[in-house]
């Protein structure tokens, strides 16, 4: 596995700039992401919460999270990421509510007193950036919450994103040939020695590999939960439904309970889990 650098996912993330904040509504399946990711965070985040949110781009979950905690940090290691943020919560009105703004890179939070907070919020991909060093970003994560605080990650998924990007499986051996194809399907990474057409490096995770990573023992798992997991349908299928509120809201309910099923976990877009520190 090719080491981390900073420089790429800050990179990327600055090129994409403001786009990044139509993520998550811009298709069905990314509308379904979020409404897991929402659920997750309305059962544990509480008004009396100092929370930190690392990865928080251009706030598609802060300008829910600070109306849901009673402080709120917000963190990226992108500048663009961190100004249209800054854009998105001075057009929501909501500015004011964040406490702080802070350039850091998730590998490194010791500009962060440790135990300072009750919650840390790391969702969306974060930790998926830093390929060989993700169990640093877990290990900062837990200096930096409080004894019994909580930590809500998560990852890009491996089988999601295969059942989805199928249609470039064979593209892909064409250009980067058997093994190379097989290398990414096996391990998730897309890294800069078996990828070197792309700079999006990245590890695409099973729950396996996030088990492997909190197999500490200050961490407890609270809760794992497969988010977009009925976004394998398709757009097109879920365009139909969308435009009935009725069926659209019978999916909803169905998505939020079935995303935690053991059996789901992995089938989801993003895999979440929600772990406290003992
Ligand atoms: C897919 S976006 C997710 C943004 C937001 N959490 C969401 O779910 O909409 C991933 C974010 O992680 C940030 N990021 C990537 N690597 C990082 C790192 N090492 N430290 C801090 N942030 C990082 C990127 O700049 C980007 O804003």
């Amino acid at each position: 596995m090719v080491a981390y650098d900073p420089k790429y996912p800050r990179a990327h993330y600055d090129r994409v700039g403001i786009y990044e904040w139509t993520r998550l509504t811009r298709s069905r399946h990314g509308e379904l992401n979020f409404l897991v990711h929402m659920d997750v965070m309305r059962r544990h985040i509480k008004d009396s919460m100092n929370v930190l949110e690392i990865g928080a781009g251009a706030g598609i979950y802060t300008k829910e999270l600070v109306q849901m905690c009673r402080r709120l940090v917000v963190a990226d290691i992108s500048k663009l990421q961190l100004d249209a943020n800054q854009e998105k919560m001075g057009e929501l009105g909501l500015l004011n509510l964040v406490a702080e703004y802070r350039q850091l890179d998730l590998v490194d939070l010791s500009p962060l007193a440790a135990e300072s907070f009750d919650a840390i919020v790391c969702i969306g991909g974060t930790l998926s950036y830093l390929l060989d060093k993700a169990s640093v970003g877990v290990q900062q994560m837990l200096r930096t919450v409080k004894p019994r605080g909580i930590v809500i990650l998560g990852v890009m998924s491996l089988i999601n994103s295969v059942v989805r990007l199928m249609h470039l499986v064979p593209p892909t051996k064409e250009i980067r040939g058997l093994t190379n194809t097989r290398w990414l399907l096996e391990t998730g990474l897309q890294d800069q020695e078996h990828n070197p057409e792309t700079e999006h490096y990245c590890h695409m995770m099973t729950s396996a590999d996030i088990d492997e990573l909190l197999d500490l023992d200050v961490v407890e798992i609270v809760e794992r939960r497969a988010a977009g997991l009925l976004g394998m349908a398709g757009e097109e299928s879920l365009n139909a439904v969308r435009a009935d509120t009725d069926l659209w809201n019978l999916i909803v309910e169905r998505e939020l309970e079935w995303s935690k099923l053991p059996s789901a976990l992995d089938l989801g877009d993003n895999i979440v889990y929600v772990v406290r520190r003992r």
